[in-house]
């Protein structure tokens, strides 16, 4: 079985930058309580790592004043930042700064008395957030047909949720370009996803079977599976080891494997482990599986570490 791994699969930068400021704030914050508001990632081996840690999600600030609460990669309405103030909570900001540029081009064409319009998935904490940056008065569309439904506007401004894909954002704008008379149009996928799907469809279309592996509510993670399942049928998405389907595969050549933005890179490398038998090919993916786990600043599985309890 030849094992093939898409050239950009796992962590993105954002994701890792937000893990990093998780972990660092473990280690040296010890006088106040640490919460991230909401599940920092999609991915629930993370989030118990992070609980053991000390760090738990909350959804509710109110309740934790004088705490510090980290803000995830996908970012918060704009509201939130003086709710914590009034509450004497501390702020580590991890919002990416590909969603943190979504944010400020909303809020700039909003206040310039353009409709906002919104493309991606309305109960997305990501996409409540950019709403959250112009007063919760866009227009949020996740199909063709719902740009029929808008009402009119001279002055369009449409922003992308940044994992939304390709396609997607050119059927809608170009629907858009026949119904506003001014539209000003900013593609905000973000490079990281981009570059993920391509290689994602590159990939689906050399192999036998793929392998998507990421939170089953990681959007994504899904978006992947979406785009896999075009180009190869024998997709198979699964959020741990354990859901591998070896009898399924274990006939296939050539299988490709890929993994959302928020799977960790130690359960891509227990899923490779679990599919490769030679030595040789183990102390390759063990050597690349190393490189990232270095650059990453996270522990690794069995590490142990220091922080609250
Ligand atoms: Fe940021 Fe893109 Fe990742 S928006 S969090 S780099 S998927």
């Amino acid at each position: 079985m030849e094992i093939i791994i898409a050239k950009k699969a796992g962590f993105c930068f954002g994701v890792k930058e937000a893990m990093n400021k998780a972990f660092a704030a473990a280690n040296q914050i010890k006088d106040r309580p640490i919460y991230t508001y909401g599940p920092l990632i999609h991915n629930s081996q993370t989030i118990d790592k992070l609980e053991s840690m000390g760090i738990r999600s909350i959804e509710d600030i109110e309740k934790h004043p004088n705490s510090t609460i980290i803000v995830r990669s996908h970012g918060v309405p704009l509201s939130f930042y003086d709710l914590a103030d009034r509450y004497g909570i501390e702020i580590i900001d991890a919002t990416c700064p590909f969603v943190r540029k979504v944010q400020k081009i909303a809020r700039e064409y909003y206040l310039k008395g353009y409709a906002i319009v919104i493309v991606g998935d309305p109960n997305h904490p990501e996409v409540i957030g950019i709403h959250g940056w112009c007063e919760n008065k866009a227009s949020i569309v996740q199909r063709e047909e719902d740009i029929d439904q808008l009402p009119h506007h001279d002055k369009v401004c449409v922003v992308a949720q940044t994992t939304i894909t390709q396609e997607l954002w050119d059927a809608i704008t170009k629907k858009l370009e026949e119904k506003a008379k001014i539209l000003e149009k900013f593609n905000t996928i973000c490079i990281a996803t981009k570059d993920r799907q391509t290689s994602c469809a590159e990939l689906a279309k050399a192999v036998d079977a793929m392998i998507v592996i990421g939170g089953h509510h990681s959007s994504n993670t899904q978006k992947l599976v979406q785009i896999s399942k075009k180009y190869c049928k024998n997709t198979f998405a699964i959020e741990t080891v354990e859901e591998l389907p070896m009898e399924e595969i274990k006939n296939l050549n050539k299988i490709g494997i890929t993994a959302g933005a928020s799977t960790p890179d130690w359960i891509i490398k227990e899923v490779i482990d679990k599919m490769s038998n030679t030595d040789q090919h183990n102390n390759e993916m063990m050597h690349m599986m190393e490189e990232i786990e270095n650059s990453l600043k996270v522990p690794r599985r069995g590490q142990t570490v220091k922080g609250k309890v």
